[in-house]
């Protein structure tokens, strides 16, 4: 059994962060979004992974992840020349997978389920693919499916009116056979070979489409409040303290706080969850719940929670309270004394501001 995960999304929801750093490789709780799911299909017992990218961030996974062996995986890369839907990334997988199973894997997704039991019931039954379902509030942004006694008789993608609540989440097992599924569609009003019009092909001809319906907490980290959301819920599940690094005796940590090796804090307040990585400073400032501070970052005399805030950014002196906040790499927000006074700002294409 093989896995692929679709990595070639532009992440235009995402920008600027996703100008210089694909949308699977922003960090949450200072690890790319992308490890949560390596390890996810690892620990369901796939280790033979392919990740589907495109021309333009295929370096940079090749970077981070090389060929998976610091995770115990075996990682290949396929590069998906145009962005032609997701039927369309797993055809140009096909080589990889050849007569294997797979599981295919939706690469922003962030879900706490564990997947074992979900390969394992397509193992160890005769189904043509099985389909991971969530109820969800408003299903008219994914995939949805109809289920009838735990077979899925339909499958509809963005449905103006959807025929039931259950959502597809991005995760699948597919046989081989749907690759004939994906030779017998067209694309949809969006331009792109989809998934579930295979699938729904699949149920048309007779094949047998299972679903595997789950409660648990998942998140499509395309928008930047998803990330937010996605750090608070990695942060919520810290286990104990880590400190590696150096705190003086007039600052305080409390709660579960993870702080990496080469990092001081000075005369500071630290309330957990929070994770600060190697080589950081946190000096006269309190860094509270739900914060992940990168590497090399330098926070001094400023407040700030619930915020992502990556390597190499400085944070000095901002009166106000820093909420809800995403920094990219070596980003800078700093007071400024000089005359004339006001706000200067540099910030990069469909950037975003909020001042009280
Ligand atoms: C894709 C799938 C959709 C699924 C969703 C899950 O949508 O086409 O069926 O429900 O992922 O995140 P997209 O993110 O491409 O709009």
């Amino acid at each position: 059994m093989k896995a692929i995960v679709l990595c070639a999304g532009k992440g235009t929801r995402l920008r600027p962060l996703t100008h210089t750093t694909a949308k699977h490789l922003i960090p949450v709780a200072n690890r790319p979004v992308i490890f949560y799911t390596l390890e996810t299909i690892k620990k369901a017992g796939i280790t033979d992974i392919a990740l589907i990218v495109s021309p333009y961030n295929r370096e940079e996974f090749e970077q981070t992840i090389g060929d998976g062996s610091e995770f115990g995986l075996n990682v290949s890369y396929v590069v998906q020349q145009e962005p032609k839907g997701l039927a369309h990334a797993v055809w140009v997988a096909k080589d990889f997978l050849g007569k294997d199973d797979f599981l295919m894997y939706l690469g922003d997704n962030m879900i706490m389920e564990d997947l074992k039991p979900f390969v394992e019931n397509f193992r160890e039954n005769d189904v043509d693919a099985s389909i991971l379902l969530t109820p969800v509030e408003d299903p008219r942004r994914f995939g949805v499916a109809v289920v009838e006694g735990g077979k899925i008789v339909r499958v509809v993608e963005k449905p103006k009116v959807p025929p039931s609540n259950l959502a597809i989440i991005g995760v699948y097992m597919f046989r081989t056979i749907i690759f004939d599924g994906i030779e017998n569609i067209k694309p949809s009003w969006r331009g792109e070979l989809e998934i579930t019009d295979a699938i729904e092909y699949l149920i048309e001809n007779g094949y047998d489409v299972r679903a595997h319906i789950v409660y648990g907490w998942w998140k499509d980290t395309g928008k930047p409040e998803d990330l937010l959301e996605a750090n608070r819920k990695i942060l919520e599940n810290l286990k104990g303290s880590s400190i590696l690094g150096n705190i003086d005796e007039k600052s305080t940590v409390q709660g579960n706080v993870e702080i990496g090796e080469g990092s001081v804090v000075v005369n500071s307040i630290i309330r957990g969850p929070v994770v600060v990585g190697e080589n950081s400073v946190i000096k006269n400032s309190y860094v509270g719940p739900y914060t992940s501070v990168g590497n090399r970052v330098t926070v001094d005399g400023c407040e700030i929670e619930n915020s992502i805030i990556m390597e190499e950014s400085v944070v000095v002196d901002v009166s106000e309270r820093i909420d809800s906040s995403i920094l990219g790499k070596k980003t800078k927000v700093v007071k400024s004394s000089e005359k004339p006074r006001g706000i200067k700002l540099i910030i990069g294409d469909l950037s975003s501001v909020e001042i009280p």
